[in-house]
């Protein structure tokens, strides 16, 4: 018989839990599932959901109870969050987090980031997961800190496992390639049939949601896993221009390469486009953000990401191709009406 695992899984409210939750009910796991939300409707009636702020200890009571696996997901990011609120959420909810972690625990899995390894010191590129990281900005601070909690206590004997992923897509992402997509489809609602993206390319670099789930569930069971840090990226490395053409291409628009990196629709206009199509009945969950393409124009010295390690595990992606990967999204999108055209 196979022994039955109980996974506590926090950030459970959020975006890649989302997939992770279901993906591990369907792997037969019992779950114990905490947001700081109360419980949202969509959770199955067999999740065990506790409504918990992770910063503050006194709510942390009976949380591990029975737990076998920790999956961390819990955290901020610069989208939505001053670097205050991502040292709380981040550093100071994991510190109480896993001061409370039972020795007996069988992994720790932590969700990071591969902002940790910053933007702006050169760093060995493909970056491995062993180098000294600097993070340059709040978030890549925030993270970097907070996993140093995490990997505190796995010397002190926890079994930690870090996951690094790079920006992740997929349905139910407010944020990121959401946010570009959503850009997209107020340009089309203003009457746009051409989409400008600045004629400098910047290299991108992106998961899906499905894959990185995946390397999770692999991560948490895979012997000798445990100690080890993973980047999670896809293999391909699309340029901005690949990435527009696709998000352009699904609204029925053409691309043109722009001089100004300002360039297409500005704030005022995309604002005013987004409440036309609110109140023409466009879901809200899509963060609408000043800077249009907001996470496709930085350049980073440090794209490149090594993956050795975790394909040594036999870890092997499903949505390597990027561009039906979006394109499916941008069609969950569209069927759930987060965008909608005319
Ligand atoms: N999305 C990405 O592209 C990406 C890339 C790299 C790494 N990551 C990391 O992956 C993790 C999950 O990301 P995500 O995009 O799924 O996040 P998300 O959608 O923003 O969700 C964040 C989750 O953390 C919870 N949370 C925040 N502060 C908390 C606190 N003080 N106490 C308890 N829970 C708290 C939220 O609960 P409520 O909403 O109920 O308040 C929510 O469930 C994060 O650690 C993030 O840094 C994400």
């Amino acid at each position: 018989m196979v022994p039955q695992r109980q996974a506590l899984l926090t950030g459970a409210t959020g975006f890649i839990a989302s997939h992770l939750l279901p993906a591990l009910l369907a792997d037969g796991w019992s779950v114990r599932a905490c947001g700081r939300r109360p419980r949202p409707d969509w959770f199955p009636a067999e999740v065990d959901y506790r409504s918990v702020d992770l910063t503050r200890p006194e709510e942390l009571e009976g949380l591990y109870d029975g737990v076998t696996h920790l999956f961390h997901l819990a955290g901020a990011s610069s989208s939505t969050s001053t670097e205050e609120e991502m040292h709380r959420a981040n550093v100071v909810a994991t510190r109480n987090l896993v001061a409370g972690a039972p020795a007996e625990l069988e992994r720790v899995v932590h969700m990071s980031s591969t902002s940790v390894y910053g933007e702006e010191v050169q760093l060995p590129v493909p970056v491995p997961e062993d180098v000294v990281p600097s993070p340059s900005r709040g978030y890549g601070k925030a993270k970097w800190a907070t996993e140093q909690e995490v990997w505190a206590r796995g010397e002190s004997g926890l079994p930690v496992v870090v996951l690094r992923p790079v920006s992740v897509f997929g349905p139910g992402n407010v944020k990121l390639l959401g946010s570009a997509v959503l850009d997209v489809a107020l340009e089309r609602w203003a009457g746009l049939d051409t989409v400008a993206v600045h004629a400098r390319p910047v290299e991108q670099r992106m998961v899906h949601v499905d894959d990185l789930v995946a390397a999770s569930l692999h991560l948490a069971t895979h012997e000798g896993a445990a100690g080890h840090a993973y980047n999670v990226v896809a293999e391909e490395y699309p340029s901005s221009h690949a990435v527009t053409g696709i998000l352009a291409d699904a609204f029925g628009m053409g691309m043109t390469l722009a001089d100004d990196p300002e360039c297409g629709l500005g704030y005022e206009a995309r604002a005013s486009a987004h409440t036309q199509m609110l109140e023409q009945g466009m879901a809200p969950h899509i963060l609408l953000t000043r800077q249009r393409f907001r996470f496709m124009g930085k350049t980073n010295r440090n794209n490149r990401l090594r993956l050795d390690a975790l394909l040594s595990t036999g870890f092997r992606f499903t949505h390597g191709d990027l561009e039906p990967a979006i394109r499916s999204t941008i069609d969950w999108y569209r069927e759930h009406h987060w965008v909608i055209t005319r």
